[in-house]
């Protein structure tokens, strides 16, 4: 049997080493920019896109250490995505894991910046890996276009634009689903393919975790939506109920929260079923990451 918290425990560590090696010293100038950057991404939080990178990795017989910079750059892209979600202008929070937000701690002007600098450092610390690797190029270069349109208007940033204009309207279940797929889904599906192209996945391998991926991403939003009605703010770290005060098109919103949990665990149940091309103890981490989706309380 897996020790799911111990499996956690390890990605996180390692990432965070890699994390704390990739960012500019907080005694660096710009200093507090530096400082910014740093306080968001060492803030706690899963880790759950580097450490979903590492175990796509290593389920097709790669190597993780390889990709522990894939996995680093991928926690910048998601922590850049967090600090500009709380923004006055987007989401309005003050409280993201466990702490005021960045801009509530450092003003607007420097969050907006470390959340450009994060997104940039990400791909910088890419490029490096992609120079020092030494695999084929070609791979290298796959797996940076991976996170790139994960993280673009076709990705992360357009499912955020449609989360925002979605606000105080009438959406179906249908474009909801859409919405989520991309805001949330587009990342966790760059984090996971990322993984497997580097680790070398060949095409069967790469189109069960794709569909992992997407089904993974579907049913973490779903979840984080039902959190904000019945989630507890201090186990959360972030604001409970903020979804309804922004009018937010949510899961419980659209379809309730029995209807929402019945969702997300079909989701994650398609996210397990995809795995089945795999040996069952290869991808028990999977697996358990996809029941830690639905079942979180954090
Ligand atoms: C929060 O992501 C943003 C969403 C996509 C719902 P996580 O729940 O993974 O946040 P951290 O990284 O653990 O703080
Ligand atoms: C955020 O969705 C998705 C991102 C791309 C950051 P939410 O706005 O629901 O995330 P939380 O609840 O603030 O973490
Ligand atoms: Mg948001
Ligand atoms: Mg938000
Ligand atoms: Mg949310």
């Amino acid at each position: 049997m897996l020790d799911l918290r111990a499996y956690l425990a390890e990605g996180a560590k390692a990432v965070e080493a890699a994390l704390d090696a990739l960012l500019p010293a907080a005694d660096r100038e710009p200093r507090r920019l530096h400082q910014a950057m740093r306080y968001s991404v060492f803030g706690g939080g899963k880790r759950l896109r580097p450490t979903l990178c590492l175990a796509a990795c290593e389920l097709v017989g790669g190597d993780r250490e390889s990709v522990l910079p894939v996995a680093a750059a991928l926690e910048m892209v998601h922590t850049y995505s967090l600090i500009h979600d709380d923004l006055p202008c987007m989401d309005d929070d003050a409280l993201r894991r466990g702490r005021p937000t960045c801009h509530v701690a450092f003003g607007e002007a420097t969050a907006m910046l470390a959340g450009d600098a994060l997104l940039t450092q990400a791909f910088a610390a890419l490029g490096e890996w992609a120079a020092q690797g030494t695999g084929p190029a070609a791979v290298a270069v796959r797996v940076i276009g991976e996170i790139a349109r994960g993280a673009g208007s076709f990705g992360m940033v357009g499912g955020q634009a449609l989360d925002l204009a979605a606000e105080g309207q009438e959406r179906s279940l249908l474009e909801l689903e859409a919405i989520h797929r991309l805001k949330t889904g587009a990342l966790f599906g760059a984090a996971l393919r990322a993984g497997a192209i580097a680790g070398g996945a060949g095409g069967t391998e790469l189109a069960a975790i794709e569909r992992y991926a997407a089904e993974f991403g579907l049913a973490f939003q779903i979840r984080d939506d039902i959190l904000d009605v019945v989630g507890d703010q201090a186990r959360l770290g972030k604001p409970v109920r903020s979804d309804l005060r922004k009018q937010k098109a949510t899961y419980p919103a659209v379809v309730g929260l029995e209807r929402a949990r019945i969702l997300a665990g079909e989701a994650a149940d398609r996210a397990t079923a995809a795995l089945d091309v795999f040996s069952p103890g290869r991808a028990e981490p999977l697996r358990a990451l996809a029941r830690l989706a639905v079942s979180r309380e954090n």
